[in-house]
């Protein structure tokens, strides 16, 4: 509870739940992640992105770019911000504290502090809400919880804000990852660039290949039960890691699974946003997010290219997120 999995262990929220308990905790969530709410964010998330791209058309003569911190952080932060109603100035503190609850290789100390300065900004957000529920997904959250007879307490609401932080994270990893398979693959950003293949299906296979999340910290087994393909046994109320990055590169699943191919069948299956009642329910923002952050960057930068082979990126000191902290790239 006090270590690096205390975020994700130590709250209460719809990820740690379960059966009754969990429905309770995620309808609210899901109500206000609708097709309509995402449908109504689209032309905020274009605007977003055209800004961000016109302050990387500023960048010197040199044009070389780090495309997570100038880029990729930027717009899921931005459209979050939005979206729960974030004031401005709260922004970057708001990001750095988001970043530090991945940090698996932070101390005890160093965690506590990311996920105090994280909650106690929640706190002012719900307390916020509370008095004045906006048209944002905070006051629907307030108001989803309230009609439902059954209100969440304060503690219960914040709790389920932090998923969310969590989904921007995520979001912005995804953003970077499929920047990097497709500026490494010419042959399959061609096939995307060209409309041969949709931007949509080259994020299933990004996020087959290497999903944002690694592994949800943590499960539980409800009932004693045998995993038929290792013949491994768990007993009740045992502890269980799943680890999506490597269920996803199953060689009998997919075939040559170390590919990157947007054309590759039955990506869709993979499990980078979950699987069953805990199935993500960010996936339709966090996909049109990452559809038209990437497809605009190609389309402003149609000769952009990695400055470093994808092989020495620094990765995410985390085993849940998995990601790039830096992707240098030459715009032009
Ligand atoms: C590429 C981006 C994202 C990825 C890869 C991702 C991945 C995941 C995964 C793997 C889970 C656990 C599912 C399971 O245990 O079966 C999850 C749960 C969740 N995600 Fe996302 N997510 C993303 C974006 C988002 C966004 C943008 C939001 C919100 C705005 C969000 C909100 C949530 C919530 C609330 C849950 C808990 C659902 C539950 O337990 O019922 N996610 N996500």
């Amino acid at each position: 509870m006090d270590g690096v999995i205390a975020p994700w262990t130590g709250s209460h929220n719809a990820l740690n739940s379960y059966g009754d308990d969990h429905w309770e905790r995620r309808a609210p969530i899901a109500a206000a992640l609708t097709r309509r709410r995402v449908e109504a964010m689209t032309p905020v998330i274009e605007s977003i992105v055209q800004d961000v791209l016109d302050g990387l058309d500023g960048v010197g003569a040199q044009r070389k770019v780090d495309l997570v911190q100038s880029y990729a952080l930027f717009i899921p932060h931005e459209v979050i911000t939005r979206l729960l109603g974030v004031p401005a100035e709260h922004l970057p503190a708001f990001s750095a504290a988001a970043a530090g609850l991945f940090d698996t290789s932070a101390g005890a100390e160093e965690m506590t502090r990311s996920m105090g300065a994280v909650l106690a900004l929640l706190e002012q957000l719900v307390a916020g809400a509370r008095e004045h529920p906006g048209d944002n997904l905070v006051g629907d959250l307030v108001r989803a919880a309230d009609a439902s007879g059954n209100p969440l307490s304060d503690a219960a609401l914040r709790d389920q804000l932090m998923l969310i932080i969590a989904g921007t994270e995520a979001t912005a990893h995804a953003i970077g990852t499929l920047l990097v398979h497709l500026l490494s693959h010419p042959d399959q950003l061609d096939l995307v660039t060209s409309g041969q293949v949709p931007m949509e299906d080259a994020l299933t296979e990004s996020l087959r290949l290497r999903p944002p999340i690694a592994s949800v910290p943590l499960r539980f087994a409800a009932w004693q039960f045998e995993d038929v393909g290792s013949g491994e046994q768990f007993g009740e109320g045992e502890p269980i890691l799943i680890h999506i990055a490597g269920a996803d590169l199953h060689p009998e699943r997919y075939e040559d699974p170390e590919r990157f191919d947007v054309r590759r069948e039955g990506g869709s299956r993979s499990l980078a946003f979950g699987y069953g009642p805990h199935v993500c329910p960010g996936a339709a923002l966090a996909t049109r997010e990452i559809v038209i952050a990437v497809t605009r960057f190609l389309e402003r930068y149609p000769h952009a290219r990695l400055a470093l082979a994808p092989e020495p990126l620094e990765q995410t000191a985390s085993f849940i997120s998995n990601g790039y902290t830096s992707i240098a790239v030459e715009l032009s």
